[in-house]
């Protein structure tokens, strides 16, 4: 159907009540709401739906380059390329009934600026919980032989009540590249993540689950990924807020980016040769997360 400003987009539900929203521009997930038809990402109350801006917000899928680690554009091209529905998939196995397959190839254009062939295809699936799956296999179908180098993320928006409140599990004690100071390498001390400014961290080889704690929710999400040994932490904070068209000035505080993502080890495909990457959110109560 149709979504904002005339881009096409897929609704998936589930008969509990579950939904996610697909749009083929960006091949963006927009939208992912529980049973109870709450939403559980953030999109920018600001977010221009209009090509070639990527939506702020959702899960922007970024490839074949993260951040500025490459020499192409932030984060690649594929957020801002118009996705096509995948009808004739390869099989995949799933254990959900609501999902949507899309891909992506490139251009003349994009082969101008990344002179490689690929077939990139996306799954997104609802699981019969409400929890929202997405699972991208990329093949090299270069026809010279030649090997292609890639980074990625998805770039997950998550909506918190009030990210003073939250807390992040499983990236404690781990080194990371800190964008905000040249990249270089730390190593996190001490306890889960609390949030008191601006962060723009890549943890590096990170366990495949990591927590979002959101106390005044009583929400747990829980991120679970295979194939991306990193995770990208952002929040721009009030200053950058403001410096961003696409982004409310007062949002940051309603939103945290948890990234799953594969930046440190670049991944490399010979012709013919297929990655997979794979993130699965669900969200729990918080009492039986923490124990209470
Ligand atoms: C994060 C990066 O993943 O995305 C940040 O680590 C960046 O450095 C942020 O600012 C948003 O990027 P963009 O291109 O969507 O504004």
């Amino acid at each position: 159907c149709k979504g904002i400003n005339g881009l096409d987009k897929v609704v998936l539900g589930e008969p509990r009540g579950a939904s996610a929203e697909v749009y083929l521009y960006g091949g963006h997930v927009t939208s992912w709401k529980n049973d109870h038809g709450e939403e559980l990402l953030f999109v920018s109350s600001k977010a221009i739906f209009k090509p070639p801006k990527a939506i702020r917000g959702g899960i922007p899928i970024c490839f074949p380059q993260f951040g500025s680690h490459g020499s192409l554009e932030q984060h690649g091209f594929a957020r801002n390329r118009f996705w096509s529905i995948d009808t004739d998939p390869p099989p995949f196995p799933t254990n959900s009934k609501s999902f949507i397959d899309l891909i992506l190839k490139p251009s003349e254009e994009d082969m101008q600026k990344w002179p490689h062939s690929y077939e990139f295809r996306l799954r997104v699936a609802l699981g019969p919980g409400g929890d929202l799956m997405l699972t991208s296999r990329i093949r090299n179908t270069n026809a010279d032989g030649k090997p292609f180098t890639f980074t990625f993320a998805y770039h997950t928006y998550f909506s918190v009540s009030d990210i003073s409140e939250v807390r992040v599990e499983g990236l404690e004690t781990l080194d990371y590249l800190d964008n905000l100071q040249n990249k270089e390498r730390f190593t996190e001390q001490g306890d889960a993540l609390t949030f008191e400014s601006e962060v723009d961290k890549i943890y590096l080889s990170t366990p495949t689950k990591i927590a979002i704690l959101d106390h005044e929710k009583k929400r747990t999400f829980v991120l679970r990924k295979d194939g991306l040994p990193d995770a990208v932490v952002w929040n721009p904070w009030d200053k950058k807020a403001k410096t961003m068209a696409d982004f409310g000035d007062d949002e940051y505080k309603h939103m945290l980016c948890v990234e799953a993502a594969a930046v440190e080890k670049p991944i490399t495909l010979k012709p013919g040769e297929e990655w997979k990457g794979r993130l699965e959110l669900s969200t729990v109560p918080s009492s039986y997360c923490s124990g209470q």
